[in-house]
């Protein structure tokens, strides 16, 4: 197969990990400090109020040293009971986790199916509420990230918020620090994060804050747990201390991180991405792509490939002969998109890079509906896109 290699340097366009931010690869290569230090806590201190800002809500923000999927278990154990019912959104792989996660639990579990590419109709939560009033928890993602899809977290929140007895409990793990979420001013009961997302470190650290109705849930909660203690851990954390050992190296790398996602530079970061997405979305149709959801995403984008191209080979080829990590689809996504991720230390020049590397791939496997003169075409979208302010 003909190949275009320009000895493009290794890019990382996928939604988790995300390319490094240059301070936050310089503080990760510092000698160790303790964590029971002035140092160290003065960090601590500094990050939990930065972290507020981020979530936008008054409520401690929790650090496991965990990936995301801990704090999606921490916020199970934190907050329900063996038995309880709950509502689960599933429209991919990650609402298909929440699901297997509440039943492993030993929760009774209505999953909400949602057709993949789709985002949930928040009437269709309220009719189950409606009909269950005994439901203790609606789960759900903010964005899918398997199907690049973004729910209407503001509109499920209205609904849930009516029923004192059950929670939000919302995977944000591809949404807060990428997109608004007003934790607080919405009512959303918990929420997650994860490091190697928004928040542009390495994998490790994950974050989830409670809202008043979640912790009063949480002294009634019966699910056995140990690490994931939130009771303690707040504790822990009004001395100012992690229960654990802390993540430092990771927390200390947070700190710069935070610079861009909170105060002044968190509106500009939060445009940046969204800027992202709409010329991702904009250069489709100039190289014959589709966009696949029907409500996409800020942080990462799934284009579907023409019929004819399998497009985890694409991203293979993509990989190995241009130096470009890109993501594919999973199980029935598999071989039908690529995904592009919008999260972390991307420059202008990753973006040109990735229009001129599909263009190229694209190209070597003679994509049907490539159109003449793509490469002009799709460059002067991204030029025009990156652009505008
Ligand atoms: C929406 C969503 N939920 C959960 C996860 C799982 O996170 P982790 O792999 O950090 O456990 C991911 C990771 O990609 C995600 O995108």
């Amino acid at each position: 197969m003909a190949t275009n290699n320009k000895n493009y340097p290794y890019r990382l366009l996928t939604p988790g990990p995300v390319p490094l931010h240059p301070d936050v690869q310089k503080i990760l290569a510092e000698p160790m400090i303790h964590h029971r230090t002035p140092q160290f806590e003065r960090t601590l201190k500094n990050v939990n109020e930065k972290l507020k800002d981020v979530f936008s809500t008054r409520q401690p923000v929790f650090m496991h040293t965990s990936t995301g999927t801990g704090a999606m278990e921490s916020a199970i154990v934190n907050t329900l009971s063996p038995g309880d019912e709950v509502l689960v959104v599933v429209s991919g792989k990650f609402g298909e986790r929440w699901a297997e996660m509440t039943k492993r639990f030993g929760l009774t579990v209505t999953p909400l199916m949602v057709e993949w590419g789709h985002a949930v109709d928040p009437a269709a939560i309220e009719k189950h509420l409606t009909a269950h009033p005994k439901t203790r928890a609606v789960f759900t993602q903010v964005c899918e990230t398997s199907t690049a899809t973004v729910h209407p977290i503001r509109e499920i929140a209205r609904v849930v918020k009516k029923h004192d007895s059950t929670l939000l409990i919302v995977d944000a793990i591809t949404a807060v620090g990428a997109m608004v979420i007003e934790m607080d001013d919405w009512g959303l009961d918990v929420v997650i994060g994860g490091s190697q997302k928004a928040f542009m470190l390495p994998t490790g650290l994950s974050f989830i804050a409670l809202s008043e109705k979640a912790w009063s849930f949480s002294e009634s909660a019966r699910l056995p747990k140990f690490y994931w203690d939130l009771r303690a851990e707040k504790k822990s954390l009004e001395k100012g201390e992690t229960h654990f050992s802390a993540a430092v190296s990771l927390i200390r790398a947070l700190e710069v991180s935070l610079e861009l996602l909170t105060g002044p530079d968190k509106m500009r970061t939060l445009r940046r991405i969204e800027k992202l997405a709409k010329a991702t979305r904009a250069i489709a149709e100039a190289l014959g792509l589709r966009v696949y959801s029907q409500a996409p995403s800020a942080s990462v984008t799934a284009l579907a490939t023409p019929l004819e191209i399998d497009s985890q080979k694409l991203r293979e080829h993509i990989e190995k002969e241009f130096n470009l990590t890109l993501m594919g689809g999973q199980d029935k996504l598999k071989g039908k998109i690529l995904r592009i991720g919008h999260l972390g230390y991307i420059t202008d020049d990753d973006m040109m890079a990735t229009v001129e590397i599909l263009y190229h791939a694209l190209r070597d496997f003679r994509s049907p509906t490539l159109p003449e003169n793509a490469l002009m075409a799709a460059l002067g979208v991204m030029r025009h896109e990156l652009a505008t302010v």
